[in-house]
């Protein structure tokens, strides 16, 4: 069953689907985008609407304005939580990034500006991230008497390195988008004006590829690092005795040895 989404029903986001690409745009840029719950419950549906829908081959996240992608968690909303409030809050965020992360279909972050505190996490769940020369990066919560929250210290370190980010958590540094590529947060640093078009490309090259390959290298990427080399190439070897068993599998090895281009029908 897809999940319904209405204009009505997402206030504080954008989601808009075009030639199999679904497009979420956070749109607070008043509050530079800073995430309220209501933002999360938002995103959850639209993601869930973006997995379930097999006309989408993959998705692109960015914010509204010029000036952020997201600033993080709605601090005003923080100032009001109760303990109990504040940890069902950081659940939701974090489900939201698994979400993300284990979508089944690309996720590029497109960051157009600030990406701090839960808006750097939201785009480390991505599976790419493109950064535009404007783009800053930080998980500065400790200067506000809180810390990474949405899987800041858990997905950082593995991105960066237990020192980088231990360093870029505890001092609560902004960096720049040339720093970010440096250190690995990020993929590509790419023009302002061309960072959706760039985003564009990438998903169109993957998405000439067998979907159930790119879905299972994904899965196996992911589950991998979070266990032991032997039980990460356990997990590699089932998914591709999956990837064996896809018509699309004979589908890419009979064109390749035909000399033409494949035909894949994600089967
Ligand atoms: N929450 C709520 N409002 C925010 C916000 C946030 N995270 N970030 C910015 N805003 C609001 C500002 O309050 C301001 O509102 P008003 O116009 O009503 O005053 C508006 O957005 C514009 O912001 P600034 O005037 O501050 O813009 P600036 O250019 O001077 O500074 C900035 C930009 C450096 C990003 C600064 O806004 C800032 O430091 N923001 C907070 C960043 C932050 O601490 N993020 C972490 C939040 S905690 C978190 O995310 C926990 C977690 O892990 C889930």
């Amino acid at each position: 069953m897809g999940v319904a989404i209405t204009t009505a029903s997402l206030g504080n986001i954008l989601y808009e689907t075009k030639g199999g690409i679904a497009y979420i745009t956070f749109n607070r840029p008043k509050v530079l985008n800073a995430l309220n719950k209501s933002v999360i419950k938002e995103l959850k549906t639209a993601f869930e609407t973006a997995q379930e829908d097999s006309t989408v081959r993959g998705v692109i996240l960015t914010g509204a304005g010029d000036k952020a992608f997201a600033a993080g968690a709605d601090i005003s909303e923080m100032l009001q939580d109760t303990p109990l409030e504040a940890e069902e809050k950081t659940r939701l965020g974090q489900a939201l990034t698994t979400l993300i992360e284990n979508l089944g279909k690309p996720v590029i972050a497109a960051v157009n500006g600030y990406a701090l505190g839960g808006g750097c996490e939201l785009a480390m769940a991505c599976t790419i991230r493109l950064a535009s020369e404007t783009a800053k990066f930080g998980q500065p919560e400790v200067k506000i008497g809180i810390m990474p929250g949405y899987g800041g210290t858990q997905r950082l370190p593995r991105l960066v390195g237990k020192g980088r980010a231990l360093q870029l958590i505890l001092t609560g540094d902004v960096i720049g988008a040339e720093e970010a590529h440096r250190i690995g947060l990020v993929n590509e640093i790419v023009p302002s004006g061309s960072l959706v078009v760039r985003a564009e490309a990438i998903l169109k090259q993957i998405n000439a590829n067998a979907p159930q390959g790119v879905k299972f290298s994904i899965e196996a990427v992911n589950k991998g690092l979070d266990t032991s080399l032997d039980e990460g190439l356990l997990i590699e070897a089932s998914l591709f005795g999956l990837c064996a068993a896809t018509e699309d599998k004979k589908e890419g090895t009979t064109a390749f040895l035909a000399k033409r281009a494949p035909q894949f029908q994600g089967r």
